[in-house]
């Protein structure tokens, strides 16, 4: 039960006489809420992303009811409320555009409105990233509930997840699929309520919670129409409120340690490259100095655990009755700071020392791992000079060491014209360069940095090619891909300068991506380049690429880095 001797937040609006409060609680009462609810009873916001235009939300209706009644179980007052949902499949030009303008509308409203604490209902891939760096900006008391993946997908007599969709659209241009498998394999594909089933970026994000101390234990992997997942969402809702005594707010969490061992626990189970712009932003908001370098150092001796697709064999339905992510984190416990608290007040050592795996061929053990060390590898080079991210796991082990002529693209819509051109000069040992996709550029850094092979490459049997790109991959995609170039090409970036036939070199095991044209060289392609010009003038979109920073800061705007705390500067009553 609530501490009746603590002044909330809430009591600046509920707790007063006069015509302001009235104005305050008269208006809440026209849902049936009674006198007492407005005394000391702690205010919990449920920010809510459901929408059914992000259908790997639209299940969160249901989840919002298990926190309310956990929150009034334990005391609270509930109050939900709607934030801007992204949703990755539908959402133009990428939803990443859009989730450093979801995360102000999160800051804006948990700031602006009487709440002691939030829970946060998150799923699709932003949805996640967004809301907590929202929160992180105001820095209340704040629980994360993940929606949960999907069932595994069955067509066909086989399992098959949003990772085939990548296949069965390679399959479609050879010709071994016809469209109407093609129409009957997407309902077999996402057949329950949840996110993408695989160790994707959503399920990267929702890991990233639960190792960051945010979510309580078991959050990350517990299927969406599973009831062990409403159960969470009702003991989220509980725990929020104590934590709203306990004044335990996100800062409080989220420290350096906890941010070091998010970064070897998300290597351990080879999540998706998406997690090292959004760790990047979400530090950036909370105020924690963590760069590029951090994630290569504090990965280059973690092994690869977890046997998930894309990187491996199996499913997240799989994972988490192998033991789920507590089952990771117990295994790699030597290899982290177990000190570090999360949002049950525990430590991370008593929180997973006792957890249990329950299945050896899905999360191995650091003495016998599934593979040896695979982190994300953070690349330097003339042509990256701020860094790119390359995820070893998913790529071609002969690739990894690789030179090459590069075949370039200037953008996407340049790709896509040419990519099928029988008469591309191309080669299987060629590298494909793809220019402005990155933050600025696009604007939004899509997810097209693992294009898709020339169909005559396809046909000769080749599956995978280096691929260098200042854009994204999705956490469900594979292969050889240089991801996150930085400086982006549209900012200038050496990558804005590479020609057709320019010899590139990528060099993993030393980190290193070199483009072989002499410094003179560029200096005179760079006299001739000019940037190319904004795609709007106006709204959002002109502000996103006035602002944006690159992506080896996160790609967050540049003026919402940081946070302004909880307090309302102004009071209009
Ligand atoms: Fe929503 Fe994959 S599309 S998680």
């Amino acid at each position: 039960m609530a501490d009746t001797n603590k002044k909330l937040r809430s009591s600046e609006w509920f707790g007063k006489k006069g015509k302001d409060g009235l104005i305050y609680r008269a208006w809440m009462k026209k849902t049936g809420i009674p006198n007492h609810y407005f005394k000391e009873k702690p205010v919990i916001g449920i920010c809510n992303t459901w929408s059914e235009l992000t259908p790997c939300n639209s299940h969160f209706r249901d989840l919002a009811k298990s926190v309310r009644e956990g929150v009034i179980e334990a005391g609270g007052f509930p109050v939900e409320f709607p934030v801007m949902s992204l949703g990755e499949t539908l959402m133009k030009p990428t939803a990443m555009l859009y989730r450093n303008l979801a995360s102000m509308d999160v800051e804006e409203s948990i700031r602006a409105n009487p709440v002691d604490g939030v829970v946060l209902l998150c799923g699709c891939d932003k949805t996640t990233p967004s809301l907590v760096m929202g929160a992180c900006s105001v820095d209340l008391p704040t629980i994360v509930v993940s929606g949960g993946p999907m069932l595994t997908g069955k067509f066909k007599g086989k399992e098959i997840s949003t990772s085939d969709g990548w296949r069965f659209a390679e399959k479609l241009k050879t010709g071994e699929m016809s469209f109407a498998e093609m129409e009957e394999a997407e309902g077999c594909m996402c057949r329950s309520d949840g996110h993408c089933a695989v160790m994707g970026t959503a399920s990267t994000m929702a890991s990233m919670v639960e190792s960051l101390g945010l979510s309580l234990p078991g959050n990350a992997a517990i299927p969406a129409p599973d009831m062990r997942r409403k159960l969470v969402a009702y003991h989220s809702g509980q725990r929020i409120v104590e934590m709203v005594d306990e004044d335990l707010k996100l800062s409080d969490i989220l420290t350096r340690r906890a941010f070091e061992n998010s970064i070897k626990i998300n290597t351990s189970i080879g999540g998706s490259t998406n997690f090292v712009v959004h760790l990047l932003a979400i530090a950036g908001r909370i105020g924690v100095e963590l760069n590029l370098a951090d994630f290569d150092e504090l990965s280059r001796d973690i092994p690869l655990l977890a046997n998930l697709q894309p990187s491996g064999e199996f499913f997240m339905e799989d994972f988490y009755y192998a033991g789920g992510l507590p089952a990771i984190i117990k295994e790699m416990l030597p290899r982290l700071v177990t000190s570090v608290k999360t949002v049950t007040g525990k430590t991370v050592s008593e929180l997973y020392e006792d957890a249990e795996c329950y299945n050896r061929d899905v999360i191995s053990t650091l003495d016998k791992p599934l593979k040896g060390e695979v982190g994300l590898a953070i690349l330097k080079g003339n042509l990256c000079e701020e860094g790119a991210v390359i995820k070893p796991s998913a790529a071609s082990p002969e690739l990894l060491t690789h030179k090459g002529r590069a075949v370039v693209f200037e953008q996407i819509e340049d790709y896509k014209e040419r990519i099928s051109d029988p008469d591309l000069d191309i080669k299987e040992d060629d590298i494909l360069v793809l220019k402005n996709v990155g933050p600025k550029g696009y604007p939004g850094m899509p997810e097209v940095g693992n294009m898709g092979l020339p169909q005559k490459i396809l046909e000769a049997g080749v599956t995978d090619m280096v691929r260098i790109s200042d854009g994204r991959m999705s956490g469900t995609a594979f292969g050889t891909a240089v991801l996150h170039v930085s400086p982006e090409a549209a900012d200038g970036g050496n990558l804005a300068l590479v020609q057709n036939g320019d010899i590139i070199e990528l060099d993993v095991p030393n980190r290193t991506l070199t483009l072989h044209v002499s410094d003179e060289e560029l200096e005179k392609r760079r006299e001739s380049w000019k940037p190319l010009p904004m795609h709007m003038d106006r709204g959002y979109w002109h502000l996103y690429q006035k602002h944006v920073q690159q992506a080896h800061l996160g790609a967050d705007l540049d003026f919402l880095r940081g946070k302004s705390g909880s307090t309302v500067k102004r009071d209009s009553h």
